[in-house]
């Protein structure tokens, strides 16, 4: 698979408003402010279509980036943040954990984590509820330019160990485009391109 083109196809709110094309999808999932904007950006080569902030929280809907004409990539809002009341953290989490559990064209998740720190408990979390429901995943370890290369392998080895992987996470950066290429094939196999 290669990335040609990419556009934003539109924010929501719940799941019965998401787009009916039936395209297959690939969410991202991780915490709040872990670099998951970013992500899309680099995949797509486009420096802002989705909309990153060095503050946590910035994407608070459902947003979709049609890829190709042929799959979406779906940003979901950031786990683990703090400064939202908690009911409204409540109604983050039912809204993807029903996306996540309903949607029949979900055929993977990208689970981002930061390549520098250990897993939250709510990466565990995460990683458990994916491995239970058997939906496809790929784990990526971003924010790699940030660390000495000299260091990336232990930190990855922590990682896998600690999120239970049978494979160290795909290192990655935004920034550099480390890993790039792997996790558009990573995508591709999910998507089935
Ligand atoms: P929410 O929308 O709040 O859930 O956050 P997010 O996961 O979408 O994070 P976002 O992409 O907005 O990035 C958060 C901050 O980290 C921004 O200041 C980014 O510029 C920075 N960032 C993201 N990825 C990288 C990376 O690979 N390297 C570096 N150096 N900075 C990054
Ligand atoms: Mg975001």
């Amino acid at each position: 698979m290669r990335v040609k083109k990419a556009e934003f196809k539109g924010s929501y709110v719940d799941i019965e408003s998401l787009p009916a094309s039936g395209l297959p999808e690939i969410a991202l999932a991780g915490r709040s402010n872990v670099g998951k904007s970013s992500l899309i950006n680099c995949l797509a080569n486009r420096r802002n279509l989705a909309l990153t902030s060095s503050t946590p929280g910035k994407t608070r809907t459902i947003n979709y980036y049609l890829f190709d004409d042929a799959w979406f990539l779906v940003d979901l809002p950031g786990y683990g943040y703090a400064k939202v009341s908690q009911a409204e953290r409540k109604r983050w989490s039912l809204l993807i954990e029903k996306y996540l559990k309903e949607r029949r064209q979900l055929k993977g998740v990208v689970q981002v984590v930061d390549i520098r720190h250990h897993p939250t408990e709510t990466d565990k979390l995460m990683s458990e509820w994916l491995g239970y429901h058997q939906i496809p995943r790929t784990v990526v370890a971003t924010k790699a330019d940030k660390i000495a290369r000299g260091k990336w392998k232990t930190q990855l080895a922590a990682i896998q160990r600690e999120l239970r992987l049978s494979d160290p996470p795909l290192c990655f950066s935004s920034l550099t485009g480390e890993g790039r290429d792997e996790l558009v094939r990573a995508i591709g196999e999910m998507v089935g391109i």
